[in-house]
Formats: structure tokens, sequence, C-alpha cells
């Protein structure tokens, strides 16, 4: 068995102390140097191979900004955050900065030894995953995921997504799976005129079953080579879907596809979180109206407070029109963020490709909506 190699960023002297003595004494841990800031930290993970770093939530000053930077830094390596009190919010913080797992002091040497070896064990097997995907050349790179979010409904999350999930196959020729987590409500399928056998329920009947394999067979496909994993269109049924069902959906997804595109329900909730959570990207769609800007306020705040990594979120101006009062220099000025890219509103055109079920960006390919989201796409993937 290959040695894993684990980091300590701990401030308390006993506490490190009491994590040496575990950790020491196995034979397959290889304990790396002590660094004392993030810079020296990243050159001793290059240097030492570090698989798994412990950081405490307090560490210089704000251990999650740590967690954060490591985290963006090497997505391929493990971070577990070490705590005191297992809060709903150091849960949430946890998360939202990237990290694998949350450790409760004090320390029970089998949990944390049980938490170290599987958050290398699912690196290791996601790293493993992608060459058999991608050839032995590619880095260990896993698909990106973009989510489509607002707490808003109507801003045009479903419309916005599917076309840009059609638009990533035109301009990139890469796989792409559309996955709808509005549970009970979603209307991807409708919009795409499809009439699917599967949706997300069949894959959490037999959730313990599940590989890419598996999760393909419940795929519906489009003539464009779009997949997708419909919502269920049972609200009573969406009970049973649980947020780690969600999760490893999406990672599952993320080992055999470039692209996760995933459509949002209008509402924040624990079960769609992981969407939040993996997402690469989140696009927060906005319109050029108070009370979306208003909600999408409270949304940054929100995630802000979260530890949520600002670098994520790009926001999409919707429905643009020339006449709006809301320019989207006030939108930018507003939320403290610039747009990513701004879609025309076209109220004769939209509507009639969502109820023919015809992509837009398939059916206009000059109009102005399509040429923005080929532009964004082309100017993203060059990057
Ligand atoms: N750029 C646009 N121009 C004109 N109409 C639009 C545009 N984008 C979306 N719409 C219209 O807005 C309505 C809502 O769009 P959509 O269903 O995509 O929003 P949503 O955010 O997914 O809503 P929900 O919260 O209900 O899931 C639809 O009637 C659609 O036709
Ligand atoms: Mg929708």
């Amino acid at each position: 068995m290959e040695k894993i190699s684990v980091m300590i960023l701990e401030d308390s002297i006993e506490e490190k102390e009491k994590l040496q003595a575990v950790l020491s004494n196995i034979e397959y841990i290889n304990l790396a140097r002590e660094p004392k800031t993030l810079s020296m930290a990243m050159s001793i993970i290059d240097a030492e191979s570090v698989n798994v770093i412990l950081v405490s939530e307090d560490f210089d000053g704000d251990g999650f900004s740590m967690v954060e930077g490591l985290t963006h830094e090497y997505p391929d390596r493990g971070v577990i955050v070490l705590t005191d009190e297992l809060k709903e919010d150091t849960v949430h913080k946890a998360l939202f900065s990237g990290a694998k797992d949350v450790i409760l002091r004090p320390y029970e040497p089998s949990k944390l030894l049980d938490s170290i070896y599987k958050v290398n064990d699912s690196l290791t097997k996601s790293v493993k995953k992608e060459k058999v995907v991608h050839g032995k050349n590619s880095l260990a790179k896993i698909g990106q995921v973009f989510t489509f979010f607002s707490t808003k409904g109507g801003v045009g999350k479903t419309f916005v997504s599917l076309n840009f999930a059609v638009s990533l196959i035109r301009e990139t020729k890469k796989k792409v799976v559309l996955v709808d987590f509005d549970l009970g409500y979603g209307s991807g399928a409708l919009a795409l005129n499809l009439t699917p056998r599967y949706s997300i329920i069949d894959v959490v009947n037999d959730i313990r079953n599940i590989d890419a394999d598996f999760l393909e067979s419940y795929l519906t496909v489009h003539n464009t080579g779009l997949k997708i994993l419909p919502a269920n269109l049972d609200p009573n049924r969406a009970e049973m879907i649980s947020a780690e069902h969600l999760m490893l959906i999406i990672k599952t997804l993320q080992s055999s596809y470039d692209y996760v595109v995933v459509d949002m329900p209008s509402s924040y909730s624990e079960v769609v979180k992981p969407a939040i959570s993996y997402a690469d990207k989140l696009f927060m769609v906005v319109l050029p109206e108070i009370s979306s800007i208003r909600s999408t306020k409270s949304s940054l705040v929100y995630l802000n407070e979260m530890n949520y990594p600002k670098s994520k979120i790009h926001l999409v101006l919707n429905k643009r029109s020339r006449k709006d009062d809301i320019k989207s220099k006030d939108v930018e000025k507003t939320l403290d963020q610039s747009i990513s890219f701004i879609l025309d509103a076209d109220h004769r055109k939209v509507p009639y490709t969502l109820n023919q079920g015809i992509p837009y960006v398939e059916r206009y390919t000059r109009s102005a909506i399509s040429k923005e989201m080929k532009k964004f796409i082309l100017k993203m993937s060059k990057n």
C-alpha cells in the first residue's frame, strides 16, 4: 500500500502534538513538514506530494480561508477541517470552502484515521477513473459542474441552463449532461420535447448500484447529443431524495462527462446544496428588476457568510431590454460584482422555443442571445 502523506495546519502546540502522537505511529502515514503560511504550505504540498491536509478551523485566525485557498489551488488533494464543536454553521462553511470532511475534537484515533483513509481513497479513485475516461495524457481533471441558480422563480434558469448546455456541445464538441434538480417540478425534458423513461427518482431508488455505466442507462438523449437526467415529476416523491443522493449523482456524472450543467429550483434547500458546493461555476440568473436584484443580493450575502468562493460566482443578466430603467451597470454596482454575460429579452422566440421543445440556440443561431452565449463559452473554454 502506498503511504498517505498528511500535513497538519494547527496553531495550538498541544493539539498538534496530540495529532502527531496518533499519526506518527501509523505505518501507512507520512507526516509532512509544518508550514507557517499558505505559500509555504504550497511548496511543501508539491515537494512532499501531500495527499491529505488537516486544517484547524481557527488556523491563522481563519482556517476556512486557508481551506478555500488550498482546495482552489489543489482540487486533487483532500482537506479535512478540525473543529471543537459540530455546529451546523461549521459544516456549511467546511462544505462551501471545499473541505471533504469535518472531524470533532477530542479526536478518536480510529475516526481520525478512518476519515484520512476514506478521503485519500476517494481522491485516488476519482483520479483513476478520470485517467480511464480521458486517456493517459490527461491531467487528473474531472468534469466541470455549472449550476444555474436564483432564489426567485421565473427568471430564466431553465431557459438559460438548457440553451447553455446545447451551446456548450455546439462550441466545444465535448460531452455534456443536463441535470434537472427542480425536484418535483422541473421542466427541462419538456423544454426539449422529450418523454423520458426514467427520472432522478429511478436513480435514487437504485442508488446502491451507482456508477458511470449505471447512470448512463438512466439518461435520455436529445438529438443535439445532449444527455439529460430529468427531475421526477411527483412532488410527493421528492421527499425520498437526499443531499447525499444528489452528491453521488454529480460526482458520478463528473467522472464521465466534461460538463455537468445543473438546473436548480427557485429555493435554497439542504437537499440541492451539493449542486452549489460542487459547482465549478455558480451562475446566478438575475433580471433587471428590483425584486430579482434584491433576492440575488441576499443570496450573495449568504454565500459570502458561508465562505463560498466569490471566484466561482458568475452573474447572468437575463431578459435585458434597451427600455429598462435599471441598466447592467446599476446591477453590477448594487451587487458589487461584474456580469459574465447578458441575454436580451426576446418575448416572442423564447416562449415559442420552450413551448415547442426546441433549443433556442439551435433554432436561432444568429440571434443576439445565441451569439452572446457562444461568445462567453468560447472565452471560457480558452481560459
Ligand atoms: N431572455 C428571455 N426573453 C424572454 N422571455 C424569457 C427569457 N428567458 C426566459 N423567459 C421566459 O421567462 C419564463 C420563465 O423562464 P424559465 O422557466 O426558464 O425560468 P426559471 O427560472 O427556470 O423558472 P422556475 O423558477 O419556475 O423554474 C418563461 O416563460 C420564459 O419563456
Ligand atoms: Mg426552471
